[in-house]
């Protein structure tokens, strides 16, 4: 009889790494969002203060969930300062990737005007990482766009296309050691939000422009993958893409039925539009639904802090849909909001095995990063969401190794992980 496995290998060379945004971390950007923040934070202190009672965290968090300020991104968590010992962090850790991104807004603030100080002090991160044997994977729209494109309807106006080919145009020629590049995070995500549901800046309802956004979209990453390759031959063009398991309740018919049509638009559509433009998938995965047509069913997964559900086992899943493109894979986000830290180690573990059975089963996966390096600040739920393998002090700005990131950084060293 063959003995079970205490132990599951990872080939030589995956990339084991953490994912940061520019504008969740660096402090001091004006943007599209921080106008929008100042705007908004009363309201969404009032909203989360309504909706947080049900989540996880409510008893210990609430002092911040009701607090204004949290959710003004303000000085972010200083790293526009901080990066040099911010990058030592994931030396400690032992990684050897990391996924940044570059704020078009601090490189662009006005049309036209390039800030090249900026892009060279960006140039001069991806070459200390390199220099520190870190390979970068660069994105260069994570949800945030400079005031005046936002003034002309941002990504609802196609000139915003040619404008974001000239800004990519501007850093990849500038930045030529670095060669993993990612356009557009999460679209479908930001599309949701920003169109759909109206949670996100430009807080819009109207599902004309929904789709409108998402077909320029398309377009953009079309554009933007040629210009990035004119600008370097070797670079290699990747999408972060939002895929959701969409799990059939009780694997009934109906449900198994109905998880078709929106497993197709959800984490399909684009792709198949723009898989011949692509060098990488990146997989940013969180979590599964259950489908019970014509509803969604409860879970019985724990829930995070922000009310997410944290169901693992989907990783496995999203990862096997993708082998149809036949290109690599990384996943490029994936973790949980979790201030205590109980159920990050667990998460982690978790998503590491499924990604393992994946590679069995002839998933092309190249490496992992997880979400995120540091506190940071989450979007609509400003600063009360901590996502980090480090905590972050935001009143002395000192970070601390969460229990988990030492976990996770035994998985990184052994390239393995423990059964
Ligand atoms: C986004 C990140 C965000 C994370 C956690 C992803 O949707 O790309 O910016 O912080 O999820 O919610």
């Amino acid at each position: 009889m063959s003995k079970q496995p205490t132990e599951l290998n990872f080939p030589e060379g995956f990339l084991w790494g953490a994912a940061t945004s520019a504008y969740q971390i660096e402090g001091g950007i004006t943007n599209d969002w921080s106008e929008w923040e100042k705007k908004n934070s009363v309201i969404l202190s009032k909203k989360y203060t309504r909706e947080g009672k049900r989540y996880l965290g409510w008893d210990y968090l609430k002092e911040d969930i009701q607090n204004p300020a949290n959710y003004l991104s303000g000085d972010g968590v200083d790293h526009w300062n901080r990066w040099e010992s911010d990058f030592k962090l994931l030396s400690e850790l032992g990684l050897k990737g990391y996924r940044m991104s570059i704020e078009w807004a601090r490189v662009e603030p006005v049309e036209g005007e390039f800030d090249f100080a900026v892009i060279d002090k960006y140039a001069q991160m991806l070459y200390s990482l390199r220099a520190q044997g870190i390979e970068p994977m660069v994105t260069l729209w994570h949800f945030t766009l400079p005031t005046w494109v936002a003034d002309i309807g941002g990504w609802e106006n196609k000139q915003t296309i040619e404008y974001f080919d000239r800004f990519a145009q501007q850093v990849v020629s500038k930045c030529p050691q670095n060669t993993h590049w990612i356009t557009l995070n999460e679209p479908e995500i930001y599309t949701r939000e920003a169109y759909l549901t109206g949670k996100w800046p430009p807080g819009r309802r109207a599902i004309g422009k929904y789709f409108g956004v998402i077909g320029n979209l398309i377009d953009a990453h079309k554009k933007a993958s040629r210009v990035i390759r004119q600008a370097n031959p070797n670079a290699l063009v990747g999408i972060a893409k939002n895929n959701t398991y969409f799990q059939p309740y009780k694997d009934r018919l109906i449900n198994k039925l109905a998880v078709k049509p929106v497993t197709w638009w959800w984490n399909r559509y684009f792709l198949n539009r723009i898989h011949k433009d692509l060098d990488f998938i990146g997989l940013n995965y969180y979590f599964h639904r259950v489908v019970n047509f014509p509803l969604l069913a409860k879970d019985l997964d724990p829930i995070s802090e922000i009310g997410v559900e944290l169901g693992p086992h989907g990783i496995y899943h999203t990862l096997k849909e993708l082998r149809r493109y036949k290109l690599p894979v990384y996943v490029t986000e994936n973790g949980l909001a979790d201030s205590t830290d109980e159920h990050r180690k667990w998460f982690i573990k978790q998503s590491v095995v499924e990604m393992h059975s994946a590679m069995q089963d002839g998933v092309d996966l190249r490496g992992y990063f997880h979400w995120s390096l540091l506190d940071n600040f989450e979007w609509d739920k400003g600063y009360w969401a901590r996502f980090g393998l480090y905590s972050v002090n935001r009143e002395t700005m000192q970070r601390e190794m969460r229990e988990s990131a030492k976990y996770y950084s035994e998985i990184v060293r052994s390239n393995s992980v423990k059964l």
